[in-house]
């Protein structure tokens, strides 16, 4: 797989900015995943998203803006740290979440008062804001529940003909999506982890930030619970980012996470009980059986992530019943990676 970016002509880019202003959706791509978008002060084609994907509308949308000077048309009240956190990671894979401005309608937030805003790091992208003018409202162009898409292809074979265009960039090169950060709070609160390392956050701002009990997927018993019965006395951590329920990000082939040192045995009784298995991991598996199908490794955390959707797509596209998953290191983006994960293993609804 190459990282190259691919650049629309701007006959393309020009059709894509018409269909925007006319209501329509553009799917395109950002340096984390692909977006489905569509004009952010337009309701009407906002909810044409949630169409597309099958979303529930209480999930609230990130809009996608040109530039950190233009965060007060879109947010009031924006807190200083806000401005640290612009300048040290935007453009790039961090969602602020801030108080909203009255022009950003409630479809986009699910009525709530706060709006989720970032700069994404990506030419088409920036070049799509830019020749738009305006901000672009944008979940990750998969439909409700799948696994996000990290190349055009991925977008087309998901959506097909509901999206009226989709602007092809190449592959998304951090391949996770972005790390929300609360802001309209005491104090900054992660979210989700994604593409900024919490480690990096930390050193912006200069101590560790609260990271939300469900963003890294290791309540994510509790935190689906949580929409199924009333909160107990014992309150789970309640969605802080409506969507982040246990079993997104998965493909239809079963995960199952392991480590490095049961995958062989693991993989061999599988096998013997008739399934077809892969192995994803982060190096080659000594002893694997031959019948154990080995997707390629990828080697450090960052690379992992960049190629983690794309071999959950794999998985499913050479039917496999069963993939086994040696989750990366986790530090850096491996954290987010270790998350995605943790919901693509997490039981089905
Ligand atoms: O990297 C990304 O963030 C990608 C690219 C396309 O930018 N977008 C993305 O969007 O992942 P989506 O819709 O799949 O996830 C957005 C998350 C949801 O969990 C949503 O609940 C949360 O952001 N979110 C958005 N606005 C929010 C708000 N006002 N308050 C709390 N959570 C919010
Ligand atoms: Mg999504």
């Amino acid at each position: 797989m190459t990282t190259d970016v691919v650049m629309p002509d701007p006959g393309t880019l020009d059709r894509a900015v018409g269909i925007l202003r006319a209501g329509g959706l553009v799917a395109f791509p950002t340096e984390t995943v692909y977006g489905l978008g569509a004009d952010a002060t337009n309701a009407e084609a906002v909810s044409r998203i949630f169409a597309t994907k099958g979303r529930p509308l209480g999930h609230p949308l990130i809009v996608h803006i040109g530039s950190a000077d233009v965060i007060d048309a879109w947010a009031d009240d924006v807190p200083p740290v806000a401005r640290v956190l612009a300048d040290a990671f935007w453009p790039g894979p961090l969602t602020m979440i801030l108080r909203r401005t009255e022009r950003v309608p409630d479809i986009v937030t699910g009525g709530r008062d706060t709006v989720g805003l970032r700069v994404p790091d990506h030419p088409v992208a920036r070049a799509l804001l830019a020749a738009f003018g305006g901000g672009i409202a944008a979940p990750s162009a998969n439909r409700y529940g799948r696994v996000s898409p990290t190349t055009a292809g991925h977008v087309r074979a998901d959506l097909g003909d509901d999206v009226d265009l989709v602007l092809d960039g190449g592959p998304c090169t951090v391949g996770v999506e972005s790390t929300i950060v609360d802001l309209t709070g005491d104090e900054p609160e992660v979210l989700r982890l994604g593409g900024v390392a919490v480690e990096r956050l930390t050193e912006v701002l200069g101590s560790e930030p609260r990271v939300w009990p469900g963003a890294d997927g290791s309540e994510l018993a509790e935190v689906s619970g949580f929409a199924s019965r009333p909160p107990s006395s014992r309150s789970p951590a309640p969605p802080r980012a409506p969507g982040m329920v246990a079993s997104h990000y998965a493909p239809a082939t079963t995960v199952e996470l392991i480590d490095a040192d049961s995958v062989a045995a693991r993989g061999a009784a599988l096998a013997r009980g008739g399934r077809v298995v892969g192995v994803l991991a982060p190096h080659i598996i000594d002893g694997l059986p031959d019948e154990v199908i080995e997707l390629e490794p990828a080697g450090g955390a960052e690379e992992y992530a960049r190629l983690l959707y794309s071999r959950l797509r794999q998985a499913d596209r050479l039917g496999l019943d069963v993939l086994l998953v040696v989750a990366p290191p986790e530090t850096g983006v491996g954290i987010a990676v270790g998350d995605r994960l943790r919901r693509a293993a997490s039981p089905r609804p």
